[in-house]
């Protein structure tokens, strides 16, 4: 069975929940690597005080007997512990009784960079607050615990997945003017996969790609606006002797310029990704807007909010990757019970006599 991942929840909202198919029985989970990965998706330099309200712990509702997986549904729940200011204004039903705590006055200034005003449209909104609420990346937090729990399927192959942000010691400094100017800064990050044999992903369809998959997943979070596989972009200034990764007679490579995948599979090298996170759209300084009650001219709502948040983002790169990761080793190897997806990786490389 192949791998599946649903979320939903509401930045504000009671919960965010996730639901993770087709994993083999008998894969052992320990909460503790779940909440040590949402404790580092809330650090880094940069973030807003929410990070040390929430304190995000997972709690799995199923698929999970005496840390090991049952091989059903897995479901796993973040609470948001700041709901309790918003139980009325992020109440699913109308609520009775007088307006009180946060999220009660809809909002009406979209915040350019946001979901706000674009969503709102399509939606037919007149609370900007119903879009913006699950466009936040803070539903980030249960990918990231889907994401741990892909890691522990990889590491029973012996792949391990790092992400890290590029230039920390220049992004702190940015990051201090950026705040002291009331404003926010993006960045860059990379991710690394270790271990990973070749052969996972493919180049029979566009969809098989483990490059497009990767470059999807990384895509998919929130201000995300490049990707690079490898040397990516510096690739088109280069010849094509300086460019490839001659290979040597053991088949392995003395450069690393594919970022260990070739026609969308990976070629037994370290997988190496990196993604371009735009600037926060939120800013303290606010940005010129309309006031859609009105439809005058204001500036545009600000709210409690990151400087940045790139060692967060490398947190759920890292996430998004070792999910796409385990979707193509799950879909290589198969089995019902983790002994047998071990097994059958283990015949694999024994087949292709990798080491
Ligand atoms: C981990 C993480 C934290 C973020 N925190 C904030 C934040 O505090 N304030 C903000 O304005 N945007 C934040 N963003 C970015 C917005 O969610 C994103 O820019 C917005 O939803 C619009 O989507 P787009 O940038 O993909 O177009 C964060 C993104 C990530 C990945």
């Amino acid at each position: 069975m192949t791998l599946s991942l649903t979320s939903a929840g509401e930045s504000h909202g009671p919960a965010l929940v996730a639901i993770v198919g087709g994993l083999p029985a008998g894969l052992e989970l320990d909460r503790d690597w779940i909440d040590a990965d949402l404790k580092r998706r809330q650090e880094g330099y940069g973030r807003s005080p929410r990070q040390q309200i929430e304190q995000d712990r997972v709690e799995v509702l199923a698929g999970l007997r005496q840390g090991r997986t049952l091989g059903t549904p897995l479901a796993l729940v973040v609470r948001n512990v700041d709901h309790k200011n918003w139980t009325w204004g992020m109440a699913p039903w109308p609520p009775e009784g007088e307006p009180t705590g946060k999220g009660t006055k809809a909002v009406t200034l979209p915040r350019p960079g946001h979901a706000d005003l674009a969503g709102v449209l399509k939606y037919g909104h007149d609370d900007v607050r119903n879009a913006l609420e699950r466009a936040s990346a803070r539903h980030t937090a249960v990918h990231v615990a889907a994401g741990t729990v892909a890691k522990a399927l990889l590491r029973t192959i012996g792949i391990e997945v790092r992400g890290a942000t590029v230039a920390e010691d220049v992004l702190q400094a940015r990051i201090d003017e950026a705040r002291a100017a009331r404003d926010t800064v993006g960045g860059v990050v990379e991710v690394r996969a270790t271990g990973v044999p070749p052969g996972l992903g493919s180049y029979a369809t566009k969809d098989d790609r483990l490059d497009a998959r990767l470059a999807f997943a990384l895509m998919g979070i929130q201000a995300v606006k490049g990707v690079e596989i490898g040397d990516g972009f510096a690739l088109a200034g280069l010849l094509g002797s300086e460019a490839h990764d001659e290979i040597r007679t053991d088949r392995r490579r003395d450069t690393n310029h594919a970022g260990g995948i070739e026609a969308g599979i990976s070629n037994g090298e370290e997988i190496v990704v990196r993604a371009a996170m735009k600037p926060l759209p939120t800013l303290m300084k606010p940005l010129r807007s309309v006031d859609l009650e009105t439809g005058e001219a204001a500036q545009a709502l600000v709210e409690r909010s990151d400087v940045a948040a790139v060692e967060a983002l490398a947190v759920v790169a890292e996430g998004a990757v070792a999910w796409e990761l385990a979707c193509a080793a799950k879909d290589k190897f198969g089995g019902d019970a983790i002994a047998d997806f071990v097994a059958a990786h283990r015949a694999y490389v024994e087949r292709i006599q990798w080491r």
